[in-house]
């Protein structure tokens, strides 16, 4: 059976390298924009991770016709009012580390927050969004060589361990999204759990 294909509204290797990852074993063959033969870059001028990830998605929907999703991500900091958020993109860990020296182990909570868009067409064009977050909290130094972007400094927060509170988790081991297989920070991530979702409802009509 022919595999459904999907356009990934991205040049951001790594979000590209995730979703080709999640998207096949569900039965998706998923073409980043590049090898679609879309080399463009969308100006993200939303001010939500909603309306960025529409403008991404609506303009290659608009290259190439074709069913597209596209991801609009970031990290939430608590104890920075949620920055660097909707403007992930313009800092890295560098700039993150430095705005958290001062702040205390209990106080570094985080979580990463995508928004995937689907723009599909069968003559006219609908749009679709679906969320993912996963909570964690910001290491005090970089820790692993695997991911993307914040992945060295977001320490993941796994739930199923029994987490009562930060003080509580501080205590514990944990690891950085760098340090885990892709798989493992797959079957966890905001990305992981948005895309999941988005197949299900793909399959169920949407
Ligand atoms: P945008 O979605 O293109 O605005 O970019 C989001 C930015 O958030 C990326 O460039 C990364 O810096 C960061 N980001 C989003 N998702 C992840 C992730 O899974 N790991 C690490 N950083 C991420």
């Amino acid at each position: 059976m022919n595999k459904m294909k999907i356009i990934i509204a991205s040049n951001n290797v790594g979000k590209v390298r995730e979703f080709k990852q999640l998207l096949a074993p569900l039965g998706y063959e998923a073409i980043s924009q590049s090898e679609a033969g879309v080399c463009i870059s969308v100006a993200e001028t939303g001010d939500t991770f909603e309306k960025n990830a529409a403008l991404k998605a609506r303009a290659i929907y608009k290259k190439t016709g074709l069913p597209v999703i596209s991801d609009d991500s970031g990290l939430c900091v608590d104890a920075l009012d949620g920055e660097p958020g909707v403007y992930s993109a313009n800092y890295d860990n560098a700039w993150l580390l430095e705005r958290m020296k001062d702040v205390p182990a209990d106080k570094r909570t985080a979580r990463f927050v995508c928004c995937i868009c689907y723009v599909n067409g069968d003559g006219k064009e609908h749009t679709k969004f679906v969320h993912g977050e996963c909570e964690g909290q910001i290491a005090f130094s970089e820790q692993g060589e695997n991911g993307f972007g914040y992945d060295p400094v977001f320490l993941y927060l796994d739930s199923r361990q029994g987490f009562k509170s930060p003080v509580h988790w501080q205590s514990q081991q944990h690891q950085s999204f760098a340090e885990m297989s892709a798989d493992d920070k797959n079957a966890v991530s905001h990305r992981g759990k948005a895309l999941r979702e988005f197949v299900q409802k793909l399959e169920g009509g949407w």
